[in-house]
């Protein structure tokens, strides 16, 4: 059956479907999906979270027993890789009964391309695609420039004051968001491989780092790796996050190990990394790449202000979430939310795009990815 205006605009349903797990999903693509059966919506989804499952998956169980027969409007061509987090596409799809699918992008990603079409035709499952290739693409864009990459994809995030503060002065902390806010932030920790701090965080703050939701992480996640900057390994070894350690991995990335405190922090369970930079703080891009081989694809960083600073000056950063809460600081002690270089004219300041805002609660959450 030829691809027709109901197809496109069903097509084009399941792009807008997919735009919904922009910055929730990264570095994994967005996808949207629609069952189609008889000219009836049978079941809409899109892959919603990052490590959670599939938009084909999602729209599946919804349509349940009316999928089979059915048509699949897929954004993206389903995968058909075994051996991932969640199972392959092409397996549901076919599990399902699905008797034709149509998708608007190809996947481009070396070994996968085709290949998820090639295994439903060869199933007998009528395919077509790429059929909007056009409407598809700006939405893979960051997929596409993340794959590949030997480092996670990163997310900046900080809750601030109206004023403009993450904490009321130096060295001193406390929790600004509102309880809603502050349960999407726990459920962003429980979606990301890992999330880290820098040492002056740990020092003000005593951050245990866990994904504290009631049911724990969710989709079944394990509790992320947390990880501390830690240049001489001034992490106390009784830090909530070192007497905790044996509970969580932790990994204090440092630039120089004294033995004495690497023995302490080791004999608590801490694991310690070196990753020496030329400035004698810790190397960065070294201790991205060697998060990466641990299998971090998505890094969650909560700060401070130097941490961020110094991931934003290296290009280190993909997309931020910033917390705004309707308070006031105030005091001559300013500690904002990303301090380095800094630029000299406002427009070499580091632009986000696609921004949005929400509101959750009594704050706003703005929502963008790094430009570049
Ligand atoms: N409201 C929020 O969302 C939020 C979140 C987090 C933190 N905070 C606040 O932020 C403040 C802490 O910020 P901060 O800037 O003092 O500390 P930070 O960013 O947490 O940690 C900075 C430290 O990380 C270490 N580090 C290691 N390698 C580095 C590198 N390559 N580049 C930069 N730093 C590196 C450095 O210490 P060494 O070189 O000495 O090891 C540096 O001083 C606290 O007041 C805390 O409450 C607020």
């Amino acid at each position: 059956m030829p691809t027709s205006e109901p197809d496109l605009a069903r097509l084009r349903r399941a792009i807008a479907l997919a735009a919904k797990g922009r910055f929730r999903v990264e570095p994994n693509p967005v996808v949207g999906c629609v069952i189609d059966a008889g000219g009836k919506t049978v079941g809409e989804a899109w892959h919603d979270g990052y490590g959670g499952p599939h938009a084909e998956a999602r729209a599946l169980a919804l349509a349940g027993p009316a999928a089979r027969g059915a048509t699949a409007y897929v954004s993206l061509e389903p995968c058909g890789r075994t051996g991932k987090k969640t199972p392959p596409c092409v397996d549901a799809l076919l599990a399902a009964g699905v008797a034709r699918v149509v998708y608007a992008s190809a996947d481009a990603t070396p070994g996968e391309q085709g290949r998820g079409a090639e295994r439903l035709r060869a199933a007998g499952v009528v395919v077509e695609g790429p059929v909007l290739p056009d409407e598809g693409a700006p939405l893979l864009a960051r997929y596409e420039r993340a794959r590949g990459r030997d480092r996670p994809w990163v997310v900046l995030k900080w809750a601030m004051s109206l004023d403009g503060r993450i904490a009321p002065a130096a060295g001193k902390g406390g929790v600004l968001s509102g309880e809603r806010a502050l349960v999407e932030a726990h459920e962003a920790r429980g979606r990301s491989d890992a999330v880290a701090v820098g040492v002056g965080t740990v020092l003000a703050d005593d951050p245990l780092l866990t994904c504290r939701l009631a049911g724990g992480p969710p989709d079944g996640r394990p509790q992320p790796l947390r990880v501390v900057f830690d240049s001489t390994l001034r992490t106390p070894p009784g830090s909530r996050l070192v007497l905790d350690a044996r509970n969580g991995r932790v990994l204090l990335a440092c630039a120089r190990a004294e033995e004495g405190r690497r023995r302490a922090l080791e004999a608590a369970g801490a694991e310690v990394l070196e990753a020496p930079g030329p400035d004698g703080r810790v190397d960065l891009v070294a201790a991205l790449r060697a998060l990466r081989a641990r299998g971090v694809a998505r890094l969650l960083v909560e700060g401070g202000s130097r941490v961020h600073g110094a991931l934003l000056a290296l290009g280190l950063a993909d997309q931020v979430t910033a917390v705004v809460s309707p308070i006031v600081l105030g005091g001559e002690s300013v500690v904002p939310p990303a301090v380095g270089t800094g630029v000299a004219r406002v427009e070499d300041a580091t632009r986000l795009e696609d921004a949005t805002w929400r509101k959750v609660g009594e704050d706003l959450v703005l929502q963008g990815y790094v430009a570049g």
